[in-house]
Parts: C-alpha cells; sequence; structure tokens
C-alpha cells in the first residue's frame, strides 16, 4: 500500500482569514470536532474523532480498533494530565463479560500534543483521503502501579469522572506521576499502591501464570494512530521585507503504548496470553 504524503494537507484556520484579528478567539469557545480517516496497523481504516474544547483547555481523541475496542485519549493541559482508556469487548464465548473497561492516567507534558486552542482551528481540506502519521513515535512502556479512586478522582481531573465511569475499579497510575500531581496540591487519599513484586515474589506476569485465580501484573498494549503532535510554522514577508512566522499547519505523529498492572486474578487479564 502506498502512502500518501501531501506536504501541507491540513490548514489551521488562520484568524486572519475569518477576519479576526491574531490572539483572538472565535466568538462562543463551542468544542469542536474533526472527524479523519485513518490507516490501522492491519490496513484497515478506521475513522478517528479529535475533539478541542479550547475553553475547558482539553483534546479527545477517540477510534476503534479493528477488534472492535475503543480506544479514547483525553488530554486535560490544564490539569497536566491525560487519561487512556480502552473500552475491551469480551469473548462471549468464553464466558466474559460484554466488555471490560481499562483506565489509565498519566502525566501530561508540554509539547505532547498541539495546544487545544489549535486543535479547534484544524480543518481538512479533503475529509476522504486515508491518513497515516508523517512521525512514529517510540513505543512507551509504563508501569502503571497505583490505583486511582474513581469517587476521587475528579479531584485529579474532572474528566476523570466521564472517561472511566465503566472503569472505575481499574484506574490506574504511576507513583511518579503521583509525585508530580502532590507537588501541584492535588490530594493524596486518592491514590492507592498497588503490590509489587518485592512485596510478592511470586507475583509473575499474566502471561506466564497458568492459574486463572492468581495475582499477576497483566500488560495491555493501545496505539493513537494519528494525532497532531506539533505545529508547523510558515514564513511570511511583508511588503518592507520583514519577516515573520505564522502557525500554517500541523505534523502527525502515531505513537504506541504498553501499560502493565497488577490484576488479583489472571482471568481479568485474557487477552494477555502467549499465542
Ligand atoms: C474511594 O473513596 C470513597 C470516598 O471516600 C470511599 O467511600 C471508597 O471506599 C473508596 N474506594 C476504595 C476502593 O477505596
Amino acid at each position: 500500500m502506498r502512502r500518501q504524503r501531501r506536504s501541507i494537507p491540513w490548514v489551521l484556520l488562520a484568524p486572519l482569514l475569518l477576519g479576526l484579528p491574531l490572539g483572538e478567539a472565535a466568538p462562543a469557545a463551542l468544542p469542536s470536532e474533526l472527524r479523519v480517516r485513518v490507516r490501522l496497523p492491519d490496513g484497515g481504516v478506521t475513522e478517528e474523532s479529535l475533539q478541542a474544547d479550547s475553553g475547558a483547555d482539553c483534546v479527545t481523541l477517540e477510534l476503534r480498533k479493528g477488534d472492535g475496542t475503543l480506544v479514547t485519549l483525553a488530554a486535560d493541559f490544564k490539569q497536566e494530565v491525560k487519561i487512556f482508556r480502552a473500552l475491551i469487548l469480551g469473548e462471549l464465548e468464553r464466558g466474559q463479560s460484554q466488555f471490560q473497561a481499562l483506565c489509565f492516567v498519566t502525566r501530561l507534558h508540554r509539547n505532547e500534543i498541539i495546544p487545544s486552542e489549535s486543535m479547534a482551528k484544524l480543518r481538512q481540506k479533503n475529509p476522504q483521503t486515508v491518513r497515516q502519521a508523517e512521525e512514529v513515535r517510540a513505543l512507551e512502556h509504563l508501569s502503571m502501579d497505583v490505583a486511582v479512586n474513581f469517587s476521587k478522582g475528579a479531584q485529579l481531573s474532572s474528566h476523570i469522572y466521564n472517561v472511566c465511569s465503566e472503569a472505575k475499579e481499574a484506574i490506574y497510575t504511576r507513583e511518579e506521576d503521583v509525585k508530580f500531581w502532590l507537588e501541584k496540591g492535588v490530594d493524596g487519599s486518592m491514590f492507592e499502591v498497588l503490590p509489587q513484586s518485592t512485596d510478592l515474589p511470586d507475583l509473575q506476569r499474566c502471561r506466564l501464570c497458568a492459574d486463572r485465580w492468581k495475582p499477576c501484573i497483566c500488560s495491555y498494549g493501545l496505539s493513537i494512530e494519528w494525532y497532531p503532535c506539533m505545529l508547523k510554522y510558515c514564513k511570511n514577508r511583508d511588503a518592507a521585507g520583514k519577516v515573520s512566522s505564522y502557525k500554517c499547519g500541523i505534523r502527525s505523529c502515531q505513537k504506541a503504548y504498553s501499560f502493565d498492572y497488577y490484576v488479583p486474578q489472571k482471568q481479568l487479564c485474557l487477552w494477555d496470553e502467549e499465542t
């Protein structure tokens, strides 16, 4: 399959085009939604939804994987929090309930994703084009060693309440992220450190564990197939020859994540099996 690349397939609607002076937002900061067609690693095509709310300073991406799993990423720029949620369809013939929800909460760094305000202005020239990211970022491996209490989680980010409501018992984060949020003044009582291999020497990876009822370390991987990770700047030369730069597009990235977390029973981690 040939990758379709265009130099600037994306246009950030320049405020000047709208007749608004630079730096001034559109009248009401309504959430905006963009739908893009994205190529999946298995060759299939999925529709990805990108929502931006510049008022709340957050961005939400959602896509359905080939196996039906719904993957959501909510980036809360105000609280410096990003939330990954996976709604995994169960295999009914294996006696699994209809779906399993997982939430992974981690620190949002500056410059990981373009600002919500720019995302809200993003338009595509050709909505039918199937996109593939220009840059593949390295797989990130995260060890999720802390559980987050759902009812208190809204104090960390209000989006936890909306995004993780189906994953109340399965919201995970990392001690290093917790440290960062505690320094910002977030209430620590919502976090509970999970058992580690150092506490339970028998604790092994679920894929190596034969007993369905034993605790183990589960792995779950997901990938954000396409997201605007950087702004592109173009140069402009005015009549007097003075050069200025302005935002004129985005660079797209793909990034995969692998999360390790404790489960009290291997049967909660049935996808993580040796094949
Ligand atoms: C989460 O916090 C609520 C409110 O304080 C508490 O009632 C509940 O027991 C906690 N849940 C867990 C699993 O610790």
